[in-house]
């Protein structure tokens, strides 16, 4: 979670921009409802869960997949780095989950702790995405299943309010770190992590406007991938 600086650009950004959002703004800056894709995921997961499976909601923000997730039969863990977010997590939600707050470069669950994982709109804000799908990798199991959308270049948001960084990341409004990936760039980080790809499909949704933090109704443009171990 440490802050980086990019010299040539003068811009910053930091892990804490997060968690700073979510206390500035305090409640769900994204909204409660669930991305599509993963109300899709719920379905195809429903019938192929084991007995004790685990679900993990990794980075899960202020929890808006979540309601996608509760009749699940799994024990659900919402984990994210900002105590903040995992406050605003809806009340009706709490009695089913778990809150976690915790770095995802460093989570801290067991080896093969959970029969599926969700980390949405998450890694193309990462400095080190390899580490942090090395850790997913690390604590799903062998049979279990990765749910996670990386958006490109094609994306709505990119290239709007964002200064580029001499890593080929961007630093969104002058406080978020971005780094937008093709699919093929996406495919070789999940190989790397040794993740198998089962799934990749281009997604397209909508938006509103998330206060405080995008301020018009925008377009979403992502590579979704299903992978296993
Ligand atoms: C754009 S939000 C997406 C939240 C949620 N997944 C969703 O789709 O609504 C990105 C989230 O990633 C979290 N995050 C970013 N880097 C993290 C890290 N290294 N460890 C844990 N959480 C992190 C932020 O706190 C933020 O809640």
């Amino acid at each position: 979670m440490r802050p980086f600086h990019d010299g040539t650009q003068g811009k910053q950004a930091s892990w804490s921009s997060w968690d700073d959002l979510y206390r500035e703004h305090g409640g769900a800056v994204w909204g409660y409802d669930a991305l599509p894709f993963v109300v899709d995921f719920a379905e195809l997961i429903r019938s192929q869960l084991p007995t004790n499976a685990r679900l993990l909601d990794a980075a899960a923000g202020t929890g808006r997949n979540l309601s996608a997730l509760l009749s699940l039969p799994a024990e659900l863990v919402a984990s994210d780095g900002s105590s903040h977010a995992l406050r605003a997590i809806p009340a009706e939600s709490l009695a089913r989950i778990r809150r976690v707050q915790a770095d995802m470069t460093e989570l801290p669950f067991d080896d093969e702790s959970f029969s599926a994982i969700i980390a949405t709109d998450v890694i193309e804000t990462i400095e080190q995405p390899l580490n942090v799908l090395r850790e997913l990798r690390r604590v799903l199991r062998k049979d279990g299943l990765l749910l996670c959308n990386v958006p490109g270049a094609d994306d709505g948001v990119a290239g709007h309010d964002m200064t580029p960084l001499a890593d080929g990341g961007f630093v969104y409004s002058d406080r978020f770190y971005y780094h937008f990936h093709s699919p093929e760039e996406a495919s070789i980080l999940l190989s790397e992590a040794g993740l198998r790809v089962l799934e990749a499909r281009r997604r397209v949704w909508m938006e509103e406007a998330h206060m405080g933090f995008r301020d018009f109704r925008h377009e979403h443009v992502s590579h979704v991938f299903l992978a296993g171990r």
